[in-house]
């Protein structure tokens, strides 16, 4: 029992380890910034964009700023900002995977702004993510996981070139309290290297 949660511990990103910026064509991940706070707000807001991830809209520029707190104290999601404007349209995470107990496995995890759907900017970040993940990092494995409804981010899992798991049956809660299933997607290091992109490369 005490050597499954070291192990768990151990999985757990150390606070202090900060990720670095990554550069793709048309974007820049960075950590966030207090100065965010009205960017993630602006898009955090919306009523479709957090609850297929899995949070409730954020009812305030105050629960948007300790949010931007939190990104900040744990060090593991990007800000995702769009060269051209300048303006951050989202975040993407590399976490510990909640549900694996094998060190330096992460789980990735993602949210638009709604205006920016659908031009190809989340899987473009992603890359770049998976890149870090695989070559800067080493991690063994990077999962990611969906709400069966939210066609979208299968989409995107698919092009990436995930491998489907399966279906972990009532595993996730929905902000309204509503149990649902999770589809279960991981690429190993091996794949990473052997994949058949569904997308073209966008890195700069
Ligand atoms: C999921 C999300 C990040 C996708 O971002 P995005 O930048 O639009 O993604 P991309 O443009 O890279 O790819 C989207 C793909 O979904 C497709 N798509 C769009 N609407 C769709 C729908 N209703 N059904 C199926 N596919 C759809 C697009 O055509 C595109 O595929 P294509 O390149 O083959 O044409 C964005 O919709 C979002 O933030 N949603 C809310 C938060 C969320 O769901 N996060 C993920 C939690 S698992």
């Amino acid at each position: 029992m005490l050597t499954r949660w070291k192990r768990a511990r151990a999985n757990r990103k150390k606070k202090t380890d900060i990720y670095p910026p990554l550069l793709s064509q048309r974007l820049v991940l960075r950590m966030f910034e207090l100065g965010d706070t009205a960017d993630l707000y602006e898009y955090a807001r919306s009523p479709i964009v957090g609850p297929m991830a899995g949070w409730t809209p954020h009812r305030s520029m105050e629960e948007s700023r300790q949010v931007v707190h939190q990104f900040i104290n744990h060090g593991d999601v990007w800000a995702i900002v769009e060269k051209r404007s300048g303006r951050v349209i989202g975040s993407i995470g590399l976490h510990a995977d909640s549900k694996r107990d094998v060190p330096n496995t992460r789980m990735l995890g993602y949210a638009l702004g709604e205006p920016y759907w659908g031009q190809g900017y989340a899987t473009e970040a992603a890359e770049a993510v998976l890149k870090f993940a695989f070559e800067d990092l080493g991690c063994p494995l990077v999962s990611a996981f969906h709400n069966p409804q939210n066609d979208r981010s299968k989409r995107v899992i698919q092009k990436l070139g995930f491998l489907l798991e399966g279906r972990l049956r009532l595993a996730g809660t929905l902000p309204d309290g509503t149990v649902t299933d999770e589809d279960c997607y991981s690429m190993t290091r091996a794949e990473y290297a052997t994949r058949e992109r569904k997308t073209e490369p966008n890195l700069a």
